[in-house]
């Protein structure tokens, strides 16, 4: 059985936290080395178009998680120092009580189909829903896998859009069940074939067939309580001690900030971003569409706002909250051709695209907590200092041993700098 608490894994060398990570992890020998391969040329060439190579980004394992009472080890694919960190931190904070509760809801995707040149919009609105059963048994008698899995074409809604550049114009969503998919084939494919009977029926043009990424029918949501004492601790600088209580309405007045304020709310949904898109990279599922459908649903009441919730319960405790749609698959597209996706999965042990969901949600809360509770304590450079002065060491030519010695001189005297960093290289590698 999988445990996502590993003691001392941050101070260990690489092999010896691959080592550990076999001991804890469901993966086997062959599937930990696919984790971390990375992706053959010819996969990649069959991917995108003109590829001639391939990108690769730092690849860790968020501990600690507890999500739903079972044990999660998370993979996260991310360029930024601090994040993996942070959600693990958290994670521990979060798994004293508990860990994180998530939901999700069915799979529910929107399709979207755009009807111009409609006359009578009363009448063809009407048409389409008196004929909504039969449309949608011919959107599913299509040959399709997902509908041998259970998927398939649940609900049409009919939209007028009463203003616009053009005018107005009739909008028909299609609500299809995809599944553990991502979906976006799968529903662009049925909006093509509903819209010729759409026409018929409106006797108007149905100009664009796709997905809206504001996938607000497939939502995903965790919680957590974190018990006011956990949060007290004595910070790095000047050993300032923080209490519980300080934290705790601390983190509620930074929520406060992204509430109100969509220039906070911005940077606030980033940090949450930072939780949510490592996981879905490392799954080997479309980020642009996780974002595009995040910061749709934070303004969908016409102010962009918190994506996440932050109060205090009845005992003074910490109680965070965010929901959001995610739209992650765990069959088909770039999860099924790039093994080191297969093996997220696989690491995480999630036999559903709505557990996949679950566990997301629930990274992207932990993250947000931990920025917050860097921001409205020591604030966030002091962390991301030690880490960026490592980066800054080894562009400046460090290596083994070196980086970590360069990175500490720096970050003693408070100069993060590249010119600093080669002078300091320079002096070490001369033995001064
Ligand atoms: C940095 O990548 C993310 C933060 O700016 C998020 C926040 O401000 O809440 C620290």
């Amino acid at each position: 059985m999988t445990t996502s608490r590993i003691p001392g894994f941050y101070d260990l060398t690489l092999d010896e936290r691959r080592a550990a990570l076999a001991d804890a992890s469901p993966l086997s020998p062959g599937e930990l080395i696919r984790l971390t391969d990375p992706l053959a040329l010819d996969v990649a060439s069959h991917m995108v178009e003109n590829a001639i190579g391939t990108f690769s980004l730092p690849l860790g394992i968020a501990l600690n998680f507890t999500v739903n009472g079972r044990d999660v080890l998370v993979p996260m694919v991310i360029e930024e120092p601090s994040v993996i960190a942070g959600a693990s931190f958290m994670a521990k904070l979060a798994r004293t009580n508990g860990g994180f509760t998530a939901t999700s809801t069915e799979p529910l995707m929107i399709g979207q189909l755009q009807v111009l040149d409609v006359e009578d919009v009363n009448t063809a609105a009407e048409q389409v829903l008196t004929r909504k059963a039969e449309l949608l048994t011919y959107v599913d008698a299509a040959e399709s896998s997902l509908k041998s899995r259970g998927g398939g074409a649940r609900d049409l809604e009919v939209r007028w859009i009463a203003e616009s550049p053009i005018g107005k114009f009739l909008v028909i969503h299609l609500i299809y069940d995809v599944r553990d998919a991502m979906g976006a084939n799968a529903v662009n494919t049925a909006c093509e074939r509903l819209a010729p009977r759409i026409e018929e029926i409106t006797g108007g043009r149905v100009h664009l067939k796709i997905l809206s990424n504001l996938s607000d029918k497939r939502m995903a949501k965790a919680t957590c309580v974190i018990p006011v004492k956990e949060l007290a601790f004595v910070g790095q600088i000047a050993n300032l001690s923080y209490t519980g209580e300080e934290v705790r309405d601390g983190i509620i007045a930074a929520y406060a900030f992204a509430a109100a304020d969509p220039y906070r709310a911005a940077t606030h949904n980033k940090g949450i971003m930072n939780g949510i898109d490592p996981v879905v990279i490392a799954t080997g599922n479309d980020w642009r569409a996780i974002e595009a459908g995040a910061h749709a649903y934070a303004a969908r009441s016409s102010k962009y706002t918190s994506l996440s919730i932050w109060s205090k319960d009845d005992d003074g405790n910490l109680v965070g909250e965010l929901e959001m749609p995610l739209a992650v698959g765990i069959v088909g597209g770039a999860t099924k051709v790039h093994p080191a996706a297969q093996a997220a999965i696989k690491l995480m042990d999630v036999k559903s695209a709505g557990e996949l969901a679950e566990i997301i949600v629930s990274v992207g809360l932990a993250q947000n907590m931990a920025a917050l509770r860097a921001l409205a304590t020591e604030g966030i450079q002091r962390g991301h200092m030690s880490l960026h002065a490592r980066q800054v060491a080894i562009a400046a030519g460090a290596s083994g041993e070196l980086i970590e010695r360069v990175a500490s001189r720096m970050a003693e005297e408070r100069i993060v700098r590249m010119d600093r960093a080669k002078e300091i290289l320079k002096a070490m590698e001369s033995g001064k």
